[in-house]
């Protein structure tokens, strides 16, 4: 089989895969492997924006004082400050990559970037590119990605699992490279490299509905565990709460800056009721407002609720949500005219493969950056538009770690091809179909947005049983992309149930029937579970 060797392998083409390969410095050859197509993954599909200190009115303190707020009294504080402090020289490296980000329209100012706001900010801080801004960003790095001669860009390309020397036998453990299933040839490369960075994205996708696209199926988490790593807050799942509802929009996302726009949330019959929950009203944090929305459609008997921004101008809206706009239009609503129905669904993952402020994790050689990491950052909740800020300052900084370390020696190691000489190719693809679909079922009905201590054993019981069919499918058939996603799926959800199950209080995202209060003796204490893989 074909074997490729780098200094730096990166898992993962989204804003935190592609800003760090940019900023390695040129003598690294970097290798860049996404399993689709290069574009994809929820950076290209992020609204909102990116949130950052840019108005004189605005402060860094600000700024780290909301995040821990929403975070729900279980961030790390210096994670949140670290990446405070650097995000107004992110933006400016984003501006140099050319991001055409949106500018003021008053005319005295065009020269300003227009800040919009979205839940939990106290000032204007979200930095957007009208209300496509993942896109504006993705476009950028691929496009300087593409002409850098150092780094090798691998499309159609699934990384299966990390290769690490204590799965080689050696004593002391490094992570060495990944086996890679090139999808267009069906056959499992070796990439070897001195440093390996997981940017593989979030796993919304174990639940049936998410904002999500296809690949945020929790791969690098489920690596980073089957090598050993510690995990941390997987409990804390965010659900958007305004996806379209209709049948055909596979929970288009409307983005939280209509509400920072005005945008309120009404019931059927036009009465509010966000502020009968939190005087913020609209503009509370992410868990509260899901929360709310999700009480209110069970307290009614509703499918969904409404979120009206139609009391604004036409040309505001158009101007400031034009993809929004005409993707409703598509589905039949004229949001300058009438409100949308809205619903909530899965969103960001919290929690992930447990780092340093350089983005290191526990396994040397190995980083982990962006949504698949848990740096601290976000702890009970994320504020919203702080996604992409961590990719940004986390790529970096494991960029600069990486740079100081690769002048050091090496040992290079021998590792064995993929072995797949006992299986086959299954002639039974209707039970990789049938388990994906029901595993994010009952994800969805079991461990979503309320949750019980009944219903948390009920998945876990389901989810036992599922793993040992994926198992043995896994080892007698050919790997697919399916079933390579199917199986760190499943990895993920037990290890949701299981931090959901150990924290026995409600916070933030978390919350429980059975203990519905905030515990104050478990205010900062994550949830960090090791990995019963730790010998490699
Ligand atoms: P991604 O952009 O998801 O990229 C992951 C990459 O890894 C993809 O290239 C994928 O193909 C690849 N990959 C995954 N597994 C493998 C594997 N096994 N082998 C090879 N490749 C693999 N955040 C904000 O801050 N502001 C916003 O406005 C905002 N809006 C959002 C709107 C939507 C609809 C969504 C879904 C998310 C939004 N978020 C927003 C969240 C934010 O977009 C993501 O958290 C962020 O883009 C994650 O970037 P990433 O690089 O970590 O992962
Ligand atoms: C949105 O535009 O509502 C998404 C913002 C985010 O997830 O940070």
């Amino acid at each position: 089989m074909p074997s490729y060797t780098h200094d730096v392998l990166i898992i993962g083409s989204g804003a935190a895969g592609l800003s760090l390969a940019l900023r390695l410095p040129a003598n690294l050859r970097v290798a860049v492997v996404s399993k689709g197509p290069l574009s994809e993954g929820s950076t290209l599909y992020a609204q909102g924006g990116i949130s950052a200190v840019l108005d004189q009115r605005d402060s860094l303190n600000a700024h780290v004082a909301d995040t821990l707020d929403a975070g729900g009294g279980l961030c790390n504080e210096a994670a949140v400050r670290f990446t405070v402090e650097h995000g107004p020289a992110n933006i400016n490296w984003l501006l140099e990559l050319g991001v055409p980000f949106t500018r003021e329209s008053d005319a005295s100012q065009p020269s300003r970037l227009h800040l919009t706001r979205e839940g939990g900010h106290s000032h204007r801080r979200v930095v957007h590119a009208a209300d496509a801004t993942g896109r504006a960003i993705e476009d950028a790095l691929l496009e300087s990605t593409q002409r850098a001669p150092n780094i090798e860009l691998f499309e159609q390309h699934i990384a299966v699992d990390l290769i690490t020397t204590a799965k080689l036998g050696l004593p002391e453990n490094r992570c060495v490279g990944a086996y890679v299933l090139d999808r267009e040839h069906e056959e499992v490369l070796t990439f070897s490299a001195r440093f390996v960075v997981l940017a593989t994205g979030g796993a919304s996708k174990v639940y049936l509905y998410t904002s999500n696209p296809d690949t945020a199926s929790g791969d690098g988490i489920a690596m980073a565990w089957r090598a050993g790593c510690e995990v941390a807050n997987m409990e804390f799942m965010q659900f958007h709460p305004t996806c379209l509802y209709h049948p055909q929009a596979k929970s288009f996302l409307i983005s939280e800056a209509v509400r920072g726009e005005g945008g309120q949330l009404l019931h059927a019959d036009g009465t509010r009721f966000m502020h009968q929950f939190d005087a913020r009203g609209e503009l509370a944090p992410r868990d509260i407002v899901a929360r709310a929305i999700d009480h209110e459609m069970k307290r009614l008997g509703a499918d969904c609720v409404y979120l009206d921004i139609s009391h604004r101008s036409a040309d505001f809206i158009t101007r400031h949500f034009p993809m929004i706009y005409e993707r409703c239009l598509e589905y039949g609503f004229d949001m300058t005219q009438q409100p949308l129905p809205v619903v909530p669904a899965a969103h960001y993952t919290c929690g992930g493969v447990v780092t340093d402020l350089h983005g290191a994790t526990s396994i040397p050689g190995l980083y982990a950056v962006g949504e698949v990491a848990y740096t601290g950052l976000h702890g009970a909740n994320r504020m919203a538009s702080n996604s992409l800020l961590e990719c940004l300052v986390f790529s970096q900084a494991a960029a600069q770690h990486i740079s100081h370390l690769s002048d050091q020696a090496q040992a290079s190691y021998t590792i064995p091809p993929w072995d797949d000489s006992r299986v086959t190719d299954s002639d039974e693809n209707v039970v990789v179909a049938h388990n994906w679909d029901e595993l994010r079922r009952f994800m969805w009905d079991y461990v979503g947005i309320v949750r019980t201590t009944k219903r948390l054993q009920r998945a876990k019981r389901r989810i036992d049983l599922l793993k040992a069919e994926i198992h043995e499918y896994y080892s007698n058939f050919h790997i697919t992309n399916d079933l390579i996603e199917l199986r760190n799926l499943v990895m993920v959800a037990e290890i949701i149930v299981l931090c959901a199950l150990s924290r026995r209080e409600s916070r933030g995202l978390h919350y429980t029937l059975d203990h519905p209060h905030t515990d104050p003796a478990l205010d900062g204490i994550p949830t960090v579970i090791q990995s019963p893989f730790t010998a490699g």
